[in-house]
C-alpha cells in the first residue's frame, strides 16, 4: 500500500477522509528509506467479517439484504411486546424478532436475559412489514428473524443504562468506565480520534517524518510543571516521569533523525481541569534546518489534511497575532475569536474623567488606561442580576469595580454621574456601540485591566447564549497563532527573580538576542502557541542550538543547577544542527473537535477531577513489604 501510494500520491482509507498526499519534499533517500522492509497493506482488501465469526455488524443490513442468512453478534439493547429485540455493537442497532415457534424454546432465553448480555444469533433479513419502518434508524428497513440464539455472556444488573450515560454521574461512569465505553458519544469520539491519529501519521510519515518512541523513565527537568517521581531500587535515587519529550526530540535532532513526531504521552502532577489531565498525549513534532515559519506551515498542513471530512474544511492561512496583541485586544494569550466584542482602549475618551473620579470605589491604584467591552444587546438581554454578577466576578477575581453603560436609556444616573455627554457620545463611537447594546469599563493598570475584561468577555458570552443567542456554534473551528511572547517572566514566588515563560530551550526572537546579556526580562521569545476556540491546543519554539547561550539561560538567567542537564548541555557542543518544533495537545483537539466540554471524554480511561483512577482505586497503598526494595519508610504526621 505503501509503494503504491507513493507512486500515485492517493491514499484511500477505510473510513478515512480521502488524502492526496502531496508530492514529497524530500529528497530520494528518504522515499526509499520509507518504503524499505514495510510490507504492502491494502488496507480495506479484506472484509471485517474476515477476521471474527459475525457476518454483518448491526448497523449494516439494508434492503438489499433480505433474504439472506446472517450472523450478528452484540449486546441485548432493548425488548418489547415479547417478542421484538433490539441487538446493538458499535456499528449501530438492528431490529431481532423471536418467531412464535422459538418464544417456548430457545427465543424464550433470549427474552428473559438481563439487557447488556452478548448473544449471537443466527437468522433470516426481512423486510419490515409496511407502515413499520423505523426512519430514525439505519437499519430501519429489516428485521432479522431469528433461527438460533447463543448466549456468549449474562451480564449481571448494571448501575446505568447505557443509552442514558451521558445523564450519568461522572464519578460513576468513571468507576464504570468499561460500560461507559459502550456509549455512543464516547464510540464516536475514540473513532474519530483513531481516524485523526491515522490521518496525521500517514501525512506525517509522507513528509519523511520517523516515528520515535522515547523513554518514560527519565530524570527531572528543571523549571516546568511538577513531575511525577518514580522511585529505584538505588537508594534515595528517583526517576521522573516526563512532562513531555522535549530533551529527547532535541538530542534526537542532533543524532540527525532530521524529522522526528511520536504521540507521546506525557505526564504532569498538576490539578485536574476539564482541559487538563496528569497523564495526557501530545503529537509531538520536530524538525532540523527550519523556521518558525515553516513549522507553522507544516502544522497547519497537517491539520487541514486530517481534518474529519464532516466538519468545514479549515481556511488557510491562520490568523496571528502577537502576545501583546492578543491581549490588548481580547485580554488573554488565547482569544477565542468566533465572536467579536473585543477590548477597546477609550483612555483618549473618557479617561480625564474615570481616572480623576473622586469616587475612591472606582479609583484604581495606579490609574493608566481605560478599557472596555461593548455587549451587543447586552442593555436588552440582560437583567439586573447580570450584570450584578457582572461586577461580583470583576471584583472577586480582581478586587476591582466595572461602570456598566447601559444604551437603553435605563443608564442616566451613570452617565450623568460619571460621564459628560461628549465623552459618552466618543465612547460609543470608539466601541462601535448602537441602542440597546451595553459598554463595560474598567480604569486601571493595563495589563490587569485586560486581563478583567478578557474574562467578563467570556462570561457575557455565556450569558448571551443562556439568552439564546448563538455565538459559538458547534462545526465553527477558529484557529490562531499567537507569537512574540516574552521569552521570561517574574517568578511567582519571588518576583525578583525570572523563570522561562515556556521553558528553557526557546530560543530568544532575533531582534532581541542581545537582550538576554542585558534585560533578559525584556527579550521576546521564538515560541508560539496555537489557539483553537479560546483553547491552548498546542506550543512550540525555535530552541536554542548554542550550548553557550543554552548555558547561559540556564545558569545566569534562571539561576538553575546546569549539572541537571550536562548531557544536554554537551549534545548541544557536538555538532547540533537549528532545530524547531512543537506539540499538539491530542485530548484538547479531540475534545474540541467532538465538541466535549471536558477532555477527559475524549480519553478511553481519564483521571478523576482529583486525579484519581475510580475504576481501579489507584493510586493505592503499597504494604511495607512492597515498598522495602526502594528503601522508602511510610511516617505520617500524628493527628
Ligand atoms: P506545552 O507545555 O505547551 O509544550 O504543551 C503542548 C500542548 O499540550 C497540551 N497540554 C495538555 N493537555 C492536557 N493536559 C495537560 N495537563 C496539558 N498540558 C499541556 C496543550 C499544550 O498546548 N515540549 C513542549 C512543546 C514544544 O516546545 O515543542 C510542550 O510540552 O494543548
Amino acid at each position: 500500500m505503501l509503494r503504491k501510494v507513493l507512486a500515485t500520491g492517493l491514499l484511500a482509507l477505510r473510513g478515512l477522509r480521502l488524502l492526496r498526499v502531496p508530492p514529497l519534499s524530500v529528497c530520494k533517500e528518504w522515499k526509499r528509506s520509507c518504503t524499505l522492509g514495510v510490507r504492502s497493506i491494502e488496507a480495506g482488501s479484506k472484509e471485517l467479517s474476515n477476521f471474527c465469526h459475525r457476518s454483518h455488524t448491526c448497523g449494516e443490513l439494508r434492503w438489499e439484504h433480505v433474504g439472506q442468512r446472517v450472523l450478528l453478534c452484540g449486546w441485548l439493547q432493548y425488548r418489547r411486546c415479547d417478542r421484538f429485540v433490539i441487538l446493538r455493537d458499535f456499528h449501530g442497532q438492528t431490529q431481532l424478532i423471536v418467531p412464535k415457534d422459538l418464544v417456548n424454546g430457545p427465543g424464550h432465553e433470549l427474552l428473559h436475559l438481563q439487557m447488556e448480555s452478548v448473544i449471537c444469533v443466527r437468522g433470516e433479513v426481512r423486510e419490515r412489514p409496511s407502515g413499520q419502518h423505523n426512519h430514525n434508524m439505519p437499519t430501519g428497513e429489516v428485521e432479522v428473524l431469528i433461527s438460533s440464539v447463543e448466549v456468549l455472556n449474562r451480564s449481571r444488573k448494571l448501575p446505568f443504562q447505557i443509552n442514558e450515560a451521558v445523564k450519568v454521574n461522572e464519578s460513576l461512569r468513571l468507576q464504570f468506565r468499561y460500560l461507559d465505553l459502550r456509549s455512543r458519544q464516547l464510540q464516536h469520539a475514540l473513532r474519530l480520534r483513531s481516524n485523526l491519529v491515522m490521518s496525521m501519521r500517514t501525512f506525517l510519515c509522507s513528509q519523511g517524518f520517523v516515528d520515535v518512541e522515547t523513554p518514560t523513565l527519565f530524570k527531572k527537568t528543571p523549571g516546568g510543571a511538577k513531575e511525577f517521581v518514580v522511585p529505584s531500587r538505588e537508594p534515595g535515587k528517583f526517576f521522573s516521569l516526563p512532562q513531555s519529550p522535549q530533551q529527547f526530540k532535541q538530542l534526537l535532532m542532533v543524532g540527525g533523525l532530521d524529522r522526528y513526531f511520536q504521540i507521546a504521552r506525557c505526564y504532569r502532577d498538576e490539578g485536574s481541569k476539564p482541559d487538563r489531565q496528569p497523564e495526557f498525549s501530545q503529537v509531538d513534532i520536530e524538525l532540523s534546518f527550519t523556521s518558525q515559519q515553516a513549522v507553522r506551515d507544516l502544522v497547519e498542513e497537517l491539520l487541514c489534511r486530517s481534518w474529519p471530512c464532516d466538519l468545514p474544511p479549515l481556511a488557510q492561512p491562520f490568523c496571528t497575532l502577537t502576545y501583546d496583541q492578543a491581549l490588548n485586544l481580547y485580554g488573554t494569550d488565547k482569544p477565542d475569536t468566533r465572536f467579536g466584542m473585543q477590548l477597546v482602549d477609550v483612555t483618549d475618551e473618557v479617561g480625564n474623567t474615570l481616572l480623576m473620579s473622586e469616587h475612591d470605589s472606582c479609583r484604581p491604584r495606579q490609574p493608566d488606561c481605560v478599557r472596555a467591552i461593548c455587549v451587543p444587546r447586552g442593555a436588552e438581554l440582560f437583567c439586573n442580576e447580570d450584570f450584578c454578577t457582572l461586577k461580583g466576578l470583576a471584583k472577586e477575581y480582581f478586587n476591582q469595580d466595572i461602570i456598566v453603560v447601559r444604551l437603553d436609556g435605563n443608564d442616566g444616573e451613570t452617565t450623568s454621574e460619571w460621564l459628560s455627554s461628549g465623552e459618552h457620545q466618543a465612547l460609543m463611537e470608539k466601541c462601535g456601540a448602537g441602542p440597546m447594546d451595553a459598554i463595560l469599563l474598567a480604569a486601571g493598570e493595563r495589563f490587569d485591566m485586560c486581563l478583567l475584561l478578557g474574562k467578563l468577555r467570556l462570561e457575557c458570552v455565556q450569558l448571551l447564549e443562556q439568552k439564546g443567542l448563538s455565538l459559538r456554534p458547534y462545526g465553527l473551528f477558529k484557529f490562531l497563532w499567537v507569537v512574540d511572547f516574552p521569552l521570561f517572566l517574574p517568578r511567582k514566588d519571588d518576583p525578583t527573580l525570572l523563570e522561562s515563560a515556556h521553558h528553557p530551550f526557546t530560543a530568544p526572537h532575533p531582534d532581541d538576542a542581545h537582550l538576554i546579556y542585558t534585560q533578559p526580562q525584556k527579550a521576546r521569545s521564538q515560541h508560539y502557541d496555537l489557539v483553537l476556540n479560546g483553547s491552548e491546543v498546542g506550543g512550540g519554539s525555535v530552541r536554542i542550538h548554542n550550548s553557550q547561550l543554552q548555558r547561559h539561560v540556564l545558569e545566569k538567567v534562571l539561576q538553575e543547577d546546569i549539572q541537571q542537564l550536562s548531557h544536554l548541555l554537551a549534545a548541544l557542543d557536538s555538532g547540533a544542527p537549528p532545530h524547531a518544533g512543537i506539540a499538539l495537545g491530542l485530548d484538547r483537539l479531540v475534545a474540541l473537535l467532538v465538541g466535549a466540554h471536558s477532555i477527559r471524554d475524549v480519553i478511553a480511561f481519564p483521571k478523576s477531577f482529583r486525579g484519581h483512577d475510580l475504576m481501579s482505586n489507584a493510586p493505592d497503598w503499597l504494604s511495607p513489604e512492597e515498598l522495602a526494595p526502594y528503601h522508602i519508610n511510610l511516617c505520617f504526621p500524628e493527628t
